[in-house]
């Protein structure tokens, strides 16, 4: 069996532990493709000494060099992308168009990335006294902690490492213990790339020893956390307790709108992609679909039989359209969700059940049927939770009312989407959807690499990923004044015009 390594000191080393776990296929469990170490807090410990070497290299590297590296990065990308999204899909599943757009995005961010060397911009100002400049730049802040989820094996990673490194900080990334190899195809671009191996660190493992060990590291001033609203909490408690800036990105709740004035075939063709691309598993993903009584029995009609063609299968394989779940947990949270959608009193169209292998070689993975729950009323479990996986709950709506206080009666706020062409509509729904993004006539996933990402509420704590905003998130600012009058100037005391009569 293969086994990979942590980056950690400028060198892929085995962990303190010795110990390895393996990463398998979950499109086929008895493909293994290789262990990774377990990594503890000795690892991080070691990765916190090699960051800060690092950082002293990196934040005196002027900005524009740094994006140098970036540009480097997108152009490695850009020709391992076909080989990366295949070794993608073998560890994550989801079908190769999915793992090429994953890639692409990483890609997208380099790029991004690279541009915003040249910027990273300040403000200069007027000073309110005379022979004085006042002006506001930003400076790196030192080790960037990342944690970060399986959905997204690369995109997400470059979502958070790649502005983190623009903006002149070293970087530790702990990714998700089921989407390793990936982070290691990362790891190796940017070494590649010419970034000072200092500034990467690496360190593989479970989330509860490892990233829990670097989320708590008092020389780790900055977390950014994507993953389940649960730990986002553990996190941000610790983070609180150690006044560290943090960036949550957590769960959704995501509902498509479709009204009775919509273009039903582009809805269809949105809701398919929304709900069940990456088998359901995006934080942006439709779990809710609010139809207009106009629509709502042909659109239904026509989904479900739109839903029997989908394809399930090894993302690998020609014509797939839906791989599997992550791991058997998963599973398991999926058919928990369906008894409890069942005993809600939802009605079971399709799906329902792990799909039936038959000879397709689907029993070595963890498949299950795309599942619509027709007749969902607000307020159900499978109206209100994450479920993560290939489950939609279809609501009926009366009116543009009803259906955006629906929307917005969840405790998550990341996207939402509506179909019609009635332009009111449309921006009354920017207006009043509670979430991060709102799309209008397509589906609640999609976000695009240069704008901000994230959500209100309980899906985050108001950072926002990707865009212009996030360099905020990883640079510090800070303000200089210069008083070239050679006497001493009081702020607010020396100008004074007085209190008007
Ligand atoms: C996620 O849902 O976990 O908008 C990230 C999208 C992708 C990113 C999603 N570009 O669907």
């Amino acid at each position: 069996m293969k086994t990979f390594k942590n980056f950690i000191g400028g060198k892929w080393q085995e962990p303190a532990s010795g110990e390895f776990f393996e990463n398998r296929n979950p499109a086929n469990w008895d493909d293994v493709i290789g262990q990774f170490p377990l990594s503890d807090q000795r690892d991080v410990e070691c990765a916190v000494l090699s960051a800060q070497r690092g950082f002293e290299i990196w934040r005196s590297t002027p900005a524009p060099a740094r994006g140098d590296v970036l540009r480097r990065v997108g152009d490695i990308m850009a020709k391992r992308k076909e080989e990366i999204a295949d070794l993608m899909t073998r560890e994550m599943g989801k079908p190769l168009t999915e793992t090429r757009g994953d890639v692409q995005e990483g890609i997208d961010t380099a790029y991004y990335a690279s541009s915003e060397g040249r910027r990273l911009f300040g403000h200069t100002v007027p000073s309110e006294l005379k022979n004085k400049w006042a002006m506001s730049f930003r400076r790196p802040i030192g080790i960037a902690g990342l944690v970060t989820p399986f959905n997204f094996p690369m995109a997400i990673p470059t979502w958070k490492a790649f502005p983190a490194l623009t903006c002149g900080n070293a970087v530790i990334l702990k990714p998700a213990e089921d989407v390793p190899h990936t982070a290691t195809a990362l790891v190796e671009v940017l070494l590649e790339a010419g970034l000072p191996p200092e500034v990467i660190q690496l360190v593989h493992g479970r989330g509860e020893i490892a990233g829990k060990a670097l989320v708590e590291h008092p020389k780790v001033p900055v977390i950014s956390f994507t993953g389940s609203t649960e730990t986002g909490s553990f996190v941000g408690e610790t983070c609180g307790r150690m006044h560290k800036r943090l960036s949550l990105e957590m769960g959704g709740k995501n509902a498509m709108i479709v009204l009775d004035d919509a273009n039903l075939e582009l809805a269809l063709d949105g809701v398919l992609w929304g709900a069940f691309g990456t088998t359901g598993q995006r934080c942006t993903a439709t779990s809710r679909l609010l139809l207009q009584s106009g629509v709502h029995d042909e659109f239904l009609s026509r989904l479900v039989e739109r839903v029997r063609t989908l394809k399930l299968g090894d993302g690998r394989a020609k014509g797939t359209d839906i791989g599997p779940l992550i791991s058997e947990a998963a599973l398991n949270k999926v058919e928990k969700y369906v008894d409890i959608g069942v005993a809600e009193g939802g009605d079971l169209l399709i799906g329902g059940r792990r799909a039936q292998g038959g000879g397709k070689g689907l029993e070595k993975g963890f498949f299950y049927e795309p599942t619509i729950f027709a007749r969902v009323e607000a307020g159900m479990r499978i109206e209100q939770e994450e479920i993560f996986g290939p489950v939609l709950s279809v609501i009926r709506v009366t009116n543009v009312d009803e259906a955006f206080a629906i929307n917005n009666g969840v405790k998550y706020g990341l996207s939402s989407s509506v179909y019609t062409r009635d332009v009111n509509v449309a921006f009354r729904a920017q207006n009043e959807l509670d979430n991060g993004i709102t799309y209008i006539n397509a589906p609640t996933i999609g976000a695009e690499a240069h704008l901000p990402f994230g959500g209100v509420k309980q899906t985050g704590n108001g950072h926002r990923e990707g865009g212009w905003g996030v360099y905020d998130f990883y640079s510090e600012t800070k303000v200089g004044y210069v008083d070239f009058s050679g006497q001493l100037q009081r702020a607010q005391i020396d100008n004074y015009l007085g209190t008007p009569d």
